[in-house]
């Protein structure tokens, strides 16, 4: 796995000027969620926490936070954003998961395939979430819950699709492609950035692989969890390609990992 070469400097400077909506909208929610399960005041593991702002929401509600991302840009600006959180750089599929109540992922992080990997099949990536769901549920502590947000309907992706969004100093430029017999999403982004007099290009390309919520499902509960699921996180409706997943771990005994 390669360390720096995901959301470098410049897509995840854009990605926090430009994509704060998503974050800052799940939050209530998010919070709300945890309450129910009657988590207050403790520790949260963030898988793919980005640039901090459901982190930094997290803490001003009493949490302790742990955030882990695989883009060390991306964790630079979370670590000046909330400096009272710990944040790592490293794979939520390596890194060691400390007991914890509540472990969330928003924001499609569990499609990504930046992990290497030549077999971009659909089985293969499945059994490295279904590893990591055993490796979450023997990191919660009983009552503790999972929370995170995937893409699910690959057929509902209009095909291809090609965008551009600008702010004051940057332009990032999208084709979208979705192969629906491997099931992969192709994201070519191009990124202009305004650094002194000129604007700095660079490209990055995502491989996200679609799966179906029936699928994650049977994984979760294979593992111990009960399941929920949702088309939002509270009032905040993701879009209709997406769908939000609450586990639950009743249980307190540990599963085997397969
Ligand atoms: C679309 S961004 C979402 C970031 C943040 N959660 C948000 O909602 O703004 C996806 C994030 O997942 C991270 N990511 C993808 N695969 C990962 C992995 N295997 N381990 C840790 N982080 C990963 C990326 O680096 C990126 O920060």
């Amino acid at each position: 796995m390669t360390i720096n070469k995901w959301y470098r400097e410049d897509l995840a400077y854009i990605h926090d000027e430009g994509y704060k909506d998503y974050p800052q909208k799940s939050t209530y929610g998010i919070l709300a969620i945890l309450t129910q399960n009657q988590i207050n005041q403790e520790l949260i593991v963030e898988l793919g926490c980005g640039n901090g702002l459901l982190a930094r929401d997290l803490v001003k509600a009493n949490y302790r936070v742990l955030g882990v991302d695989i883009s060390k840009s991306m964790i630079d600006i979370a670590k000046n954003r909330v400096p009272q959180a710990d944040f790592r750089v490293e794979s939520m599929y390596t890194t060691t998961l400390p007991l914890c109540n509540g472990v969330i992922s928003i924001g499609e992080c569990l499609n990504y395939l930046f992990d290497d990997s030549d077999n971009k099949t659909l089985s293969q990536p499945l059994s490295q979430i279904s590893q990591l769901f055993y490796r979450i549920y023997n990191a919660l502590t009983q009552g503790g819950v999972l929370i995170f947000d995937m893409i699910t309907s690959g057929e509902s992706i209009s095909n291809p699709v090609k965008g551009f969004r600008e702010g004051e100093d940057w332009v990032v430029l999208f084709e979208k492609h979705h192969n629906l017999a491997t099931k992969i999403l192709t994201r070519k982004i191009v990124t202009f950035r305004q650094v002194g007099e000129y604007y700095r290009r660079d490209e990055e390309i995502h491989q996200q692989m679609i799966y179906e919520a029936k699928d994650i499902v049977r994984q979760l509960e294979e593992v111990g969890f009960q399941v929920e699921i949702s088309s939002g996180y509270g009032d905040f409706l993701l879009p209709k390609t997406h769908q939000v997943f609450i586990a639950k771990k009743l249980d307190s005994k540990s599963t085997v990992n397969k």
